[in-house]
């Protein structure tokens, strides 16, 4: 057995709390938000049957990969990925791999915060009655006001800004664990009842049929990668934020076991809040694919109309804030961590100083919904080529990297003593994926999308 590190930043007082602060990072907007929208635009079922290929065959490995990375190098993904590669005889270059997930973090950041910002002032929206009654005409109008106001959108976003470094300011123990002990389970609840509320619809049938039933004709390479981009990023990987949380998981759990029971969660509420809203969509004929407003025109319609929905409507945008807040603390704590071990930095003064970046840098998509919103580049505005270089390159990317070092960079014996696994079948399946499935299915879905694989194919064939 290897020498074992400690982190100098703390460690997670229990397994358990692990999945929790897991889980808070992986539950985020990604599911309640995103989710349903991109499931929206890209068709429903197929899509969606993509995805969940996506999370067993590449998701749940490379979070094995990266918790694993992150309790052997017990540092920041930076000087992990130096100090792993060090240890293996190879070019202590890797540490390029951390920076890229450190600045990947910075730029979901710096958009993430300005969406939670609108499930903020949503919380205002449903506590003073706003959607109490309201048509779904009546609650889009609020949507598209809220987005037509940067200075809405900035003082939202600034706010939630400074909450997450607050929370970031205070460490591992502090800050992080307290909040997310019944925020998760808060949340699955209040998207149960919404999903009860859906079953009165009268349109469940129909929310189902568009989640699971496959059609895969209208399914693009570029749904393809979207998909996948997804999986990265819902299940937060490829950027180093479960390697920053790994390195603080106590030397005896289980990598296995508790990665399964992250990602099934981190599924379950994904499908959950998407039985919720679709039904809804198709009750009040509104369009699935209208975007990134889908939640915000759909669920305050529900709220609106069902009893007690002020209260409701009120606790599930609180909610939804406190998933994302557990999940922007995440983003960040791979950049803290560095400037607390290379810059000498307090805690404190490294929060200010990244929160202070991002927070400009989230600026582009305040404006990218109002004043900006002609300026486009393939067609795509600021805010829509960040979430598209982020989710559909860098995370993938940066995952591809991962497995390739855990798979073929790290020794055999370091894996496996580090998962603490024999040599049985799981062990030697999730070598296999590591190896090869993960990077190969990666390298595909990009050539795909990219067109280059059907350009291959032909040049192959000739
Ligand atoms: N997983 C988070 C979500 O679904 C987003 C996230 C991505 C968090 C990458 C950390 C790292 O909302």
């Amino acid at each position: 057995m290897a020498q074992r590190r400690s982190s100098m930043h703390g460690q997670w007082s229990s397994r358990w709390v692990f999945v929790l602060a897991a889980t808070g990072s992986a539950v985020g907007l990604g599911n309640i938000w995103k989710f349903p929208y991109i499931t929206g635009e890209n068709g429903g079922g197929a899509f969606v049957l993509v995805y969940l290929v996506c999370i067993a065959g590449i998701g749940i490995p490379i979070m094995m990969a990266e918790v694993l990375l992150g309790r052997r190098g017990r540092q920041s993904p930076i000087n992990t990925m130096a100090t792993l590669a060090r240890e293996a005889k190879h070019s202590p270059h890797w540490k390029y791999l951390g920076w890229s997930g450190v600045l990947a973090g910075f730029l979901i950041l710096s958009y993430y915060s300005v969406i939670a910002g609108w499930a903020l002032s949503y919380v205002f929206r449903a506590a003073s009655g706003r959607f109490t009654d309201a048509s779904a005409d009546e609650v889009g109008a609020i949507f598209n006001n809220l987005l037509a106001s940067p200075e809405s959108l900035l003082a939202w976003h600034t706010i939630f800004m400074v909450m997450t470094m607050v929370v970031v300011a205070r460490g591992v123990r502090h800050g992080l664990e307290k909040a997310i002990r019944f925020l998760m389970p808060a949340l699955f609840m209040l998207l149960l009842i919404m999903v009860g509320y859906a079953l009165n619809t009268g349109y469940f049938d129909e929310g189902l049929a568009f989640l699971f039933d496959a059609d895969f004709s209208s399914l693009s390479g570029d749904s393809v990668l979207i998909a996948m981009g997804h999986a990265f990023f819902t299940l937060s990987l490829g950027m180093g934020a479960i390697m920053i949380y790994g390195s603080y998981v106590p030397e005896k759990a289980s990598i296995a076991g508790t990665t399964f029971m992250i990602a099934g969660a981190d599924t379950l509420v994904a499908l959950v809040a998407g039985m919720a809203i679709f039904p809804i969509v198709f009750a009040n004929g509104l369009e699935p694919g209208q975007g990134p407003g889908l939640i915000f025109v759909t669920l305050p319609i529900a709220f609106g109309q069902m009893p007690g929905g002020l209260f409701f409507g009120t606790l599930f945008f609180v909610l939804v804030v406190f998933a994302a807040w557990s999940s922007a603390i995440s983003l960040i704590e791979p950049a803290i961590t560095w400037l607390v071990e290379n810059k000498g930095m307090k805690r404190a003064t490294a929060s200010i100083g990244a929160g202070i970046v991002t927070w400009f840098v989230g600026l582009g998509t305040v404006l990218s919904f109002n004043l900006w919103s002609g300026y486009t580049l393939f067609d795509k505005t600021f805010f829509d080529l960040l979430d598209y270089l982020t989710a559909n390159i860098m995370l993938p990317l940066g995952g591809l990297f991962i497995a390739v070092f855990a798979g073929w960079i790290m020794t055999r014996e370091a894996t496996q003593d580090e998962l603490r696994m024999r040599d049985h079948v799981g062990y030697r399946l999730w070598r296999f994926l590591v190896r090869y499935v993960t990077p190969a299915a990666v390298i595909v879905v990009f050539l795909e999308a990219t067109g280059l694989l059907g350009w291959l194919m032909t040049v192959l064939e000739r």
